[in-house]
């Protein structure tokens, strides 16, 4: 069974160095199967959040809300990289994932975590847990942690160093963990409509 993933990225910055673990990522759920996409909330540019796509009369709303939407209903599975502001979320990416609500229902959601330092984005980590189970997603156990950002991957998103290993090591169960929740929720959708 082919799943269909997104892979969730939210820095604004220039100098950005998250969107190496997204590229890795994607590169790691594609070669094992995966159809997967990157979703890059600065690429995607919504506004700040004023109306929920939800809040929209039916085809109003902004053509790029409109197209996520349909993208995110479409995929079965979620992947959260998540850097860290300030022991928080960084602010982009949240404003992306509140526009939705409905539309992550029913599928699974895995984080992957970074930050410039060791603690690899573990703060933010914690905080995106909640925040997606409260959204309606099922967030798996498996999480990637990767920290320092800058000495685990290269700027072509290739693992390098000891770092680098660790994330290689970690990310087959992160993968196989994603693809067996995606595969059950996707069957159980299918087997019986959800019930809102
Ligand atoms: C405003 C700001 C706040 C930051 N706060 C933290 C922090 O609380 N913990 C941490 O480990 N790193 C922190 N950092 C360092 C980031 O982990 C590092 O810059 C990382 O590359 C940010 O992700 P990005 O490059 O994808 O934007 C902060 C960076 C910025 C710009």
């Amino acid at each position: 069974m082919t799943v269909r993933v997104l892979v969730f990225y939210g820095s604004y910055r220039s100098d950005r160095m998250g969107i190496r673990l997204a590229d890795y990522v994607v590169a790691g759920l594609m070669a094992r199967g995966g159809d997967v996409e990157l979703v890059d909330a600065r690429a995607v540019g919504l506004p700040m959040l004023d109306r929920m796509y939800k809040e929209y009369p039916r085809g109003e709303a902004p053509e790029a809300m409109e197209r996520l939407a349909s993208k995110i209903r479409a995929a079965d599975a979620f992947v959260f990289v998540t850097g860290e502001y300030n022991w928080g979320m960084q602010p982009g990416l949240k404003n992306l994932t509140d526009h939705f609500l409905e539309e992550w229902f029913w599928r699974p959601a895995a984080i992957a975590s970074y930050s410039a330092g060791r603690f690899a984005g573990a703060r933010s980590a914690v905080l995106w847990h909640g925040t997606l189970s409260e959204m309606g997603m099922i967030v798996i156990s498996s999480s990637l942690a990767v920290g320092p950002i800058r000495e685990a991957l290269t700027a072509e998103g290739k693992p390098t160093g000891a770092a680098g290993a660790a994330l290689d090591l970690a990310f087959p169960r992160f993968a196989d963990d994603l693809f067996w929740w995606s595969e059950a929720a996707k069957a159980q959708r299918e087997r019986k409509a959800p019930p809102y």
